[in-house]
């Protein structure tokens, strides 16, 4: 089966052509740098022909909040509409837990447009809302970081190994589109500060991490239901201690 990647090249896209490709399918890796621009249009057309089911796991170069609702609005726009012409028959995104939840941040905002396109749109979809990844907690610590001060809430949040979402993904283009949005989320849940102060301890990263309830989390504040998901979410299976000690080997 031709599964188009749309941002085939980034953390999770990487990860699922390679996987679909092990469970022989043929998966097309599609980024700017291949050609294919989902926000321009330039290359879709050509990149879809043939192809059964699209992914998209692009993310936006510039999370300004006028950037990132312009970026996930019209690529997938353009998505959908090359889809149409294409005749694909499942679109699959990638987006957040809680980003209905956290709407005083632009990035959300943006996520929850970009779902909402996928609904009203013409393709059968299935939409993965997933919670932080473990490699993704550096970029929340520096984002948070003044000085040699990273202050961050200690809201629950329930972090899951890019490895498993990128093996979710894979379970479920290859299936029927659910026409509904599935969670998944890692299995343990963490303190934010505290998941952090092991991520910086682990790489010998002398910054200090202040817990602050009113800490924003890309300008929304949190509390313990802000990134963690309902009943009835997927369980990714690796835990934080393994993925910590294999990633830093
Ligand atoms: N980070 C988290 O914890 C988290 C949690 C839940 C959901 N998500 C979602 O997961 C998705 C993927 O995140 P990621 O960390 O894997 O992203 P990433 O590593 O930053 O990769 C982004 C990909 O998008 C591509 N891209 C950028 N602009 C594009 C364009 N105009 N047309 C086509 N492709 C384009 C990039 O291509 P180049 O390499 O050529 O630039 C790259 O392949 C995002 O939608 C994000 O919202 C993230």
């Amino acid at each position: 089966m031709k599964i188009v990647v749309i941002g085939g090249t980034g953390l999770i896209g990487s990860k699922l052509v390679e996987k679909l490709r092990e469970d022989g399918h043929e998966p097309l890796a599609a980024s700017p740098d291949s050609g294919v621009n989902a926000l321009t249009g330039e290359g879709l057309a050509k990149a879809l022909e043939g192809a059964q089911v699209v992914v998209d796991v692009a993310n936006a170069p510039a999370w300004e909040d006028a950037a990132v609702l312009d970026f996930f609005r019209t690529s997938s726009r353009n998505l959908l509409a090359a889809e149409t012409a294409a005749g694909v028959a499942h679109h699959v995104t990638l987006s957040v837990v809680g980003a209905d939840r956290l709407a005083e941040s632009g990035y959300m905002r943006a996520k929850v447009a970009q779902e909402d396109l996928v609904k009203a749109g013409p393709i059968p979809y299935t939409i993965v809302r997933a919670t932080q990844f473990f490699e993704f907690i550096g970029r929340i610590a520096d984002s948070s970081t003044d000085g040699d001060t990273v202050r961050l809430s200690p809201a629950l949040v329930q972090p899951e190994a890019a490895d498993d979402v990128a093996s979710t993904l894979a379970d479920v283009a290859i299936g029927a589109p659910l026409n509904d949005t599935v969670e998944l989320a890692g299995p343990e849940a963490f303190r934010l500060d505290e998941l952090a102060r092991r991520v910086l301890r682990a790489n010998d990263d002398p910054r200090q991490v202040t817990p602050d309830v009113h800490a924003r989390y890309f300008d929304a504040e949190l509390d313990d239901r802000s990134l963690t998901p309902g009943d009835g979410a997927r369980i990714a299976s690796t835990r934080f201690e393994d993925w910590l000690s294999q990633s830093a080997r």
